[in-house]
Formats: structure tokens, sequence, C-alpha cells
């Protein structure tokens, strides 16, 4: 490793605390570790900032899932360096996904001071101190118990309304094209009590929404409970909050935890289940472990069982060897399932996958491009008429924030995670408010208190 002189750099540390400021890509995991960091520098007597011109320390949690989310921080990096040539005492770390995936590679250009992997962000305050000594730090030890159960997570979103929990780490499932068990390592569930204290400390904290996640929620597993007996503990430690969970895997998503589902009125009648293709031929390649069929009968069940569930997806066009049949199986079954919401995205080879190791990334980038258009383009008609049953209806809004077009506006979601926009008039952000949607596009509905 490269050791570099930055001399004396650090008298502002010795009289005041460290400012650390940090950037994060990726999912809502990330967004819960990024929290679970800022917990942990904080205890180190690090204070956290939003202004990065008086950071001491910046952290980028990264993302590796597809080549461009890799792209956007490599160009981020570059121009932290820029600030870094003002100011050499800053520290620049690179931690999560891209971290454990590029490891030591990352320190190469000479900006990077430090890198830390998903599960080594207990050793962030040591490895900035090998860093306040001109030297670069690393640490990227995968771990097969760490789940950070006993550290409070710093809410760094400060609408105070809706938290994540982390109820598990890492995952098994070995989906041909993901890099996500490389870079979280080998899938472990935290304790149910520390998850049950957090629920209730957010309760206490004024919080009215809770999500938990996990890459796969439906295989958490402990000692004392399942996936379904969890989120039953969960909402009645939570009763009065909201209860969410992301993200199922369609081979383990059971029909206790829809009937779980069914039996807690404050659990959300949304259930997130990524399909990524309707061709068996596709899921068998991409090793998803269920047919076409079997996907579908699942959405028949959780309609079956709640009825006014809204069911949402990923999607992925252009994985290896998809053929032009492969592709209107997954338009034919975006049509069957009638999904309120998706996530769409077109295939990126990621190293080391296997489908990066036994397959060839043979569908043109134009092709690619052109058949994510023809999802997209359907599933904006599907996410229209799934708006347009809400018209005219009364729903239950959980208020979250200030309108991002217009100060005067609040919005929030609906139990279904659809996102409402209305006048604010007295409401404030954590109100539960009732709402008559008087008009819909295929992103939003709006409305007018009643
Ligand atoms: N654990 C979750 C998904 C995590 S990644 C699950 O199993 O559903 C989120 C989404 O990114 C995936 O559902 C998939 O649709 C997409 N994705 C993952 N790897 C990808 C790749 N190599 N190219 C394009 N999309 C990818
Ligand atoms: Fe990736 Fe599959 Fe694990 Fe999801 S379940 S994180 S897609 S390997
Ligand atoms: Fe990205 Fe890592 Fe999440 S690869 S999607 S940040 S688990």
């Amino acid at each position: 490793m490269k050791e570099r002189i930055i001399s004396s750099i650090r008298p502002i540390y010795k009289e005041q605390s460290p400012k650390l400021y940090i950037e994060t890509y990726g999912c809502q995991m990330n967004v819960n570790d990024s929290e679970i960091v800022a917990a942990i520098m904080q205890k180190a007597g690090y204070s956290i900032t939003r202004d990065i011109g008086e950071a001491n320390v910046v952290l980028i949690n990264t993302c590796s899932v597809r080549d461009n989310a890799e792209q956007r921080v490599m160009g981020r990096i570059e121009q932290f360096g820029a600030e870094k040539k003002k100011r050499p005492s800053l520290n620049i770390g690179i931690i999560g996904c891209m971290a454990e995936r590029l490891k030591e590679r990352l320190l190469e250009n000479r900006i990077v001071d430090l890198v830390a992997g998903p599960d080594a962000y207990r050793e962030l305050p040591k490895l900035l101190e090998t860093t306040a000594s001109g030297q670069q730090g690393i640490n990227v030890l995968l771990s097969r118990d760490e789940t950070y159960s006993g550290i409070s997570p710093v809410r760094l979103d400060k609408t105070g309304v809706s938290a994540y929990i982390s109820i598990m780490r890492g995952c098994n499932n070995v989906c041909a094209f993901c890099v996500v068990p490389y870079t979280r390592g080998a899938e472990r569930s935290r304790p149910p009590g520390t998850i049950l204290d957090e629920v209730r400390e957010l309760a206490d904290n004024g919080y009215r929404e809770i999500t938990l996640l996990g890459q796969n929620v439906n295989s958490y597993r402990s000692e004392e409970m399942n996936f379904s007996r969890l989120l039953a503990a969960v909402a009645r430690a939570a009763s009065g909050m909201r209860v969410r969970f992301s993200t199922s895997h369609p081979k383990d998503m059971g029909v206790d935890v829809l009937e779980t589902i069914a039996g807690y009125d404050n659990i959300c009648n949304s259930i997130h289940l990524p399909v990524q293709s309707g061709s068996t031929a596709m899921l068998q390649k991409m090793n998803r472990k269920y047919t076409r069929d079997e996907y579908l009968q699942k959405i028949e069940k959780i309609r079956e069982v709640i009825p006014d569930c809204s069911i949402s997806t990923d999607i992925i066009a252009g994985f290896c060897g998809e053929t032009l049949d492969d592709h209107r199986h997954t338009l034919s079954l975006m049509e069957t399932a009638a999904f309120d919401a998706a996530f769409m995205f077109k295939y990126s080879e990621r190293p080391n996958t296997r489908a990066a190791r036994h397959f060839s990334d043979d569908v043109p980038e134009n092709e690619k491009i052109r058949r994510l258009t023809e999802i997209i383009d359907l599933q904006s008609r599907l996410s229209l008429a799934s708006h347009a049953k809400e018209y005219g209806q009364t729903v239950e809004v959980l208020v979250e924030d200030v309108s991002k077009r217009s100060e005067n506006d609040l919005c929030g979601r609906t139990p279904q995670n659809k996102t409402v926009i209305f006048p604010k008039n007295h409401y404030r952000a954590g109100d539960l408010v009732k709402v008559k949607i008087t008009e819909y596009t295929q992103a939003t509905l709006k409305g007018e208190t009643v």
C-alpha cells in the first residue's frame, strides 16, 4: 500500500470535533448504513455536517449494482479530488459496495485515503487515525455475524417521520446477474430483541413509519422466529406506526407473511416483489428459482389474501441471450400482474458474477435500450391505470414533507405506497390526513383534505 506524506495536517482536530460529511448512493440499505456510520463516527467524537466546505472527512457510501452507479461515484471522486487539491488535509473515504468490490484499486488514484467495506464500519474511527498519520487505510473483511445490532442509527433524514431498520445483512442467493452477494457477503439475521428495541426507540422519538430492510426479508431467521413472526411482533410493538418491508424474493414469499399483513391494520398493504423477467427460460438462467407461472400464482395469492394490496417490481431488460420472445413474455407478465409501480433497468454486466463468467452479454446496447423503453412505456400505462382507480376515493396519507414542487403543498404516501400531493393548510409532517383524490398522473395523486 502506498504511503503518503500529508505532514502535520490536523491541528483542527485537537481544538474542536472533526466534521464528517457523508454522501450516499444505492439502495435503502445503504441509506440506513450511512446512519449506522454516522452513529459510530459521532461516538468517536465527530460531528455530522451537510456542508462539504467545512468537512474534515468525506465518506462516500457507494453502490456497485450497475455500471452507471459506479461511474457516477467515479466522477464524484474526481470532484472531491479537486476539493482536496485546495485543502490537502481533507480525508476522503470510499465505503459500501464499491469499496468491497474494488478494494485497494480505489486507493491508486491518490485521491482516496480510506476504503472500508460494508462489514468494517466499526473500524472507521481507527482507520481514520491511520489516515491522519498520512497513510492510506483499508478494511474490506466480510463478516459472518456483523449486524450492527446495538448501534442506534443517527437518522440523517431530518423530517423525523419514517425510518429504516435493517433486520438482516448479506445475501445467500446467487442470482446470476447480481453483484450484491459479493459486496455484502453471506446472509445473517439480526436478533429480534434488538430490532424490537429499535422499533420502541423510534416510537418514543415520534416516528410514524418504519421500513424493515433486507435483500431478501422472507429468509429472515433467528433462533426465535421467522419473518412472518418477526413482522407480527414488530407490528405489535409499533402500534400507531405504519410498518413496511423490502425486499421480498418471490421464491420465499409465503402465505404466512400475507396472512400477517392482512391480520394487522398497521402493516401497509404494499409488497415489492421483484420479478426480473417474465420468461421462464430467462428466470432459470438468472437462477431466480421460480417460473413465470409460479410468480403469477404468488400474485394471485396476494390479491386473494389482501385484496387492496399494491404490488411493485423490478425488471431487467436485455439479460444474456434474451430473445424477442423472452422480452414479449416480460411485457405480457407485466400486463397480467398489472403492477402498480416498477423499477426498470437494462442489464449491466458485473465482473465476476455467474452471468459474467458463464454467459455472453449479447443483446446489443441499442436493442437493450429499445426493450427497456417498451417496458417503461407499458409501466407508465399500468401506473396510470393504478392511479386512476384512486380517483374520487378518499385515502389515508402519512404526511412526510413539503412538496418538492410547491411550498404550499405537502406530500406523503398512502398505505399502498402511492405519493399524494395536497394543499398544506395547517397540516404538518407526521400527521395522518384523509385526502380525496381529484387529479392523477402516472407518478402522483393530487387531492383535497376532507
Ligand atoms: N435483493 C433484491 C434486489 C437488490 S438489487 C432482490 O432480490 O430483489 C435491486 C435491483 O437491481 C434488482 O432487483 C435488479 O432488478 C436490479 N439489478 C441487479 N443487478 C443488476 C444488473 N447487473 N443489471 C441490471 N439490473 C440489475
Ligand atoms: Fe441480488 Fe438475487 Fe440477492 Fe437480490 S436475491 S440481492 S437480486 S443475489
Ligand atoms: Fe447497491 Fe450494494 Fe445496495 S450494490 S443496491 S448499495 S446492496
